[in-house]
């Protein structure tokens, strides 16, 4: 028999190799089998009745789709037990999630993105599930006393972990606990998540770009121009055709430039000043800037390393520039430029 690496198997060697804590292994363990949770919902679609909205709007003004809440509640469920979380924060809660009183807390925060993609549910197009975990201050951490959003608002440099899981033809998890990136994918059979590439690592060479051009006309000079050098191909000063993708679930974009390399764009846009981009820094920029980095790309806001990024609050935006180190570096520099 050939021997297969599942997730657990994989975590508990990296427990006993890699002293990575046992109560962050069970964690990992119990958001993977979270994420297999929510691929059953998706996958169902119209035969659950999951699809469509709600007529609720969630703290940044977003309709929430029924996947959106389903699945943070399946995250929340899943977590709030197990005594390794001293609190959760998500793109679809206002605030900080308390583990109720009858369950022990732990160590870590879990901050997540449950649903990314959702406007893509209904047209069935791949959707995801972003994770970052990180350790709750001491100081912060008390068994009787709520925990405060302040324990959260941490740079990404500060992640114990991240990931995703993508919904997709196949679905897969991938992750990084700080010593490179190692994707899963979902065997429907074994109901496991089984080790498939182990040292995943973005493309240097590319021609690729992902940007939701229309927005061109909002963005701020440095994009403008090398987009526009990416347009004019062979002629221009980049002296290469590019080719463009815009999936518009920053999971299966970002999944793309991992493994083809690739640049993936979300800027600064001109109507909404008070926001810099649409992404968010806490759940979708710092764990997959951690990802991009962890296999050799990189990831800035333009002017600095996203994961250097002191957090604010909780649903903070941040510009993105991720992916391929070379390009990444150019656009980075034509911020810096005209600055
Ligand atoms: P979410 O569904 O979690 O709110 O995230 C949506 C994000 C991200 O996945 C994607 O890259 C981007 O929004 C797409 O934006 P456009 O609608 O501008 O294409
Ligand atoms: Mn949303
Ligand atoms: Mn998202
Ligand atoms: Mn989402």
């Amino acid at each position: 028999m050939s021997r297969i690496t599942t997730l657990s198997r994989f975590l508990i060697e990296q427990t006993r190799n890699h002293n990575t804590p046992s109560d962050l292994r069970f964690l990992l363990e119990i958001v993977g089998r979270a994420c297999k949770m929510i691929n059953r919902s998706v996958t169902k679609g119209a035969l659950g009745g999951v699809l469509g909205s709600l007529k609720t709007e969630n703290v940044q003004g977003e309709v929430q789709k029924k996947l959106d809440v389903l699945s943070n509640e399946i995250l929340l469920e899943a977590n709030e037990w197990g005594g390794t979380l001293a609190g959760m924060a998500s793109e679809e809660m206002d605030t900080v999630y308390q583990i109720p009183g009858c369950y022990p807390k732990g160590a870590y925060l879990l901050v997540f993105d449950p649903l990314d993609g959702s406007s893509n549910v209904d047209v069935n197009v791949s959707v995801g599930t972003i994770f970052s975990v990180l350790k709750c201050p001491a100081e912060l951490l008390s068994q009787n006393e709520p925990l405060q959003e302040e324990a959260f608002l941490q740079p990404g440099v500060k992640q114990v972990a991240a990931g995703y899981a993508i919904y997709g033809p196949q679905t897969m998890l991938m992750l990084t606990m700080g010593n490179g990136v190692k994707g899963f994918t979902l065997d429907p059979e074994l109901g496991s998540f089984v080790l498939t590439h182990d040292d995943v690592k973005v493309p240097e060479q590319t021609a690729e770009y992902a940007i939701n051009m229309s927005n061109q006309r909002h963005w701020e000079a440095p994009v403008k121009q090398y987009v526009d050098e990416m347009l004019e191909g062979t002629e221009g000063p980049l002296g290469k055709n590019y080719n463009m993708r815009w999936i518009a679930s920053m999971v299966a974009d970002v999944h793309r430039i991992l493994t083809r390399g690739g640049i993936f764009m979300y800027p600064r846009d001109a109507r909404e000043p008070s926001k810099p981009g649409k992404l968010r820094l806490m759940y979708e920029a710092n764990p997959m800037s951690m990802i991009i980095e962890q296999a050799g790309g990189a990831a800035t806001n333009g002017y600095q390393r996203i994961l250097e990024i002191q957090p604010q609050s909780l649903h903070e935006r941040v510009a993105v520039f991720l992916g391929s180190k070379e390009e990444v570096e150019r656009i980075t520099h034509y911020h810096q430029q005209q600055k």
